[in-house]
């Protein structure tokens, strides 16, 4: 007897409802073919909860998320609550889902296409075969340290400030997803800090070091930030898999993203420590383009699989549903983010139809 799958779907704002939309219609599709027992359930985040609720995540749609197998996200953001308090802005419901269902571990892959190697910002030599895994922690760091806001000062100025804090068991816990996907793949961990600078990573350093012991197999390398971001642009190709830090790790992973061609295309996985998951397109709400139907919503799709992989134990749907991705590719069709001369120009829910014909 296979027991019903609650899935909470949070589309959020922007492109975020017609993104989820699409996926929900290829995970419907999939549910049908493999008899995954799929339950759905809708909330609020971001700008539509505070519309609905005076926050951006209520404590109802935590408690539903808590109780639910796995949670699928869209996007939150949009220029309508840009001026509000930055205590009740669309991010904080993310940053509050992420931190309060422990979803420390961040997986953010940054894989090319062979179909979309000219959609590139770098030379097609310099991406072909691109794979590489961005893992990012997620629930500690600056993001969340302690003491921060903005303050006065004596002589009346006033001064921002943040911590940037890790302790020893956040490092570990974060190494060791990475370590154990990199035993999954090239089994080469790039660690990457700030460790000339900061004495948070100095920290991070040798745990990371020490914990390589755990890992033989593993050849475990360290680079500064500032050079990795080079690097992720001089040459990719060289990365496994890149573990480090909630800041470095947001920024390293738009970089990486780019590098595929387009950031409509990657999907990320949000993992806790039992499995439970929040999973969502890279991409954010882009309000420039919402209800014109012309989103992508590969990287929503690509999320959803994520999500049976990680979270529900499927993985064959989940690769059925990566191999109909490929397909819809090969077949020419691209939504504008991805569109090139001599392709097929297709709409958010064509790309979706195309998914669930493919499959
Ligand atoms: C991301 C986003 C978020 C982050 C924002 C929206 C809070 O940029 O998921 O990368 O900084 O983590
Ligand atoms: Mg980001």
């Amino acid at each position: 007897m296979t027991l019903t799958k609650k899935i909470v779907l949070l589309p959020g704002d922007g492109i975020g409802p017609e993104i989820v939309a699409e996926a929900v219609k290829v995970l419907e599709a999939v549910d049908a073919k493999y008899k995954l027992k799929l339950k759905f359930e809708q909330e609020l985040i971001g700008g539509a909860a505070i519309d609905q609720h005076g926050v951006p995540l209520a404590n109802t749609t935590l408690d539903k998320c808590r109780a639910a197998d796995a949670v699928l996200m869209g996007s939150v953001g949009g220029p309508k609550w840009d001026t509000l308090d930055s205590s009740i802005r669309p991010e904080k419901g993310l940053l509050k889902i992420r931190y309060e269902l422990g979803l420390f571990a961040n997986l953010r892959p940054a894989l090319l296409y062979p179909q979309l190697a000219d959609a590139s910002s770098l030379k097609r030599e310099l991406v072909a075969g691109l794979d590489i895994l961005i893992v990012r922690e997620l629930t500690g760091g600056i993001y969340f340290g302690e003491p921060r806001g903005i303050r006065r000062l004596d002589n009346g100025e006033r001064q921002g400030y943040n911590t940037y804090v890790y302790s020893e068991h956040e490092i570990e816990r974060i190494g060791r997803v990475a370590f154990d996907m990199a035993m999954k793949r090239d089994k080469r961990v790039c660690s990457v800090d700030k460790a000339n600078v900061l004495e948070a990573t100095v920290l991070w350093r040798e745990v990371m070091q020490s914990l390589s012991a755990d890992y033989p197999e593993v050849e475990l390398s360290h680079m500064y930030v500032d050079n990795a971001a080079m690097q992720l642009v001089r040459a990719p190709k060289q990365f496994d898999v890149i573990v480090t830090g909630n800041m470095f790790g947001d920024i390293l992973s738009d970089t990486a993203a780019m590098l595929t061609g387009s950031i409509g295309m990657l999907p990320s996985a949000s993992l806790g420590k039992d499995g439970r998951g929040l999973y969502e397109p890279v991409h954010g709400s882009a309000p420039d383009i919402a209800g014109q139907g012309i989103a992508n919503p590969l990287a929503t799709i690509l999320s959803a699989a994520m999500m049976l992989r990680y979270s529900l134990g499927e993985a064959e749907a989940a690769n059925a549903i990566e191999a109909a991705v490929g397909k819809v590719l090969d077949q020419g069709l691209r939504s504008a983010d991805i569109y090139s001369d001599g392709m097929q120009r297709v709409s958010t829910v064509e790309m979706g139809d195309a998914v669930v014909a493919a499959l």
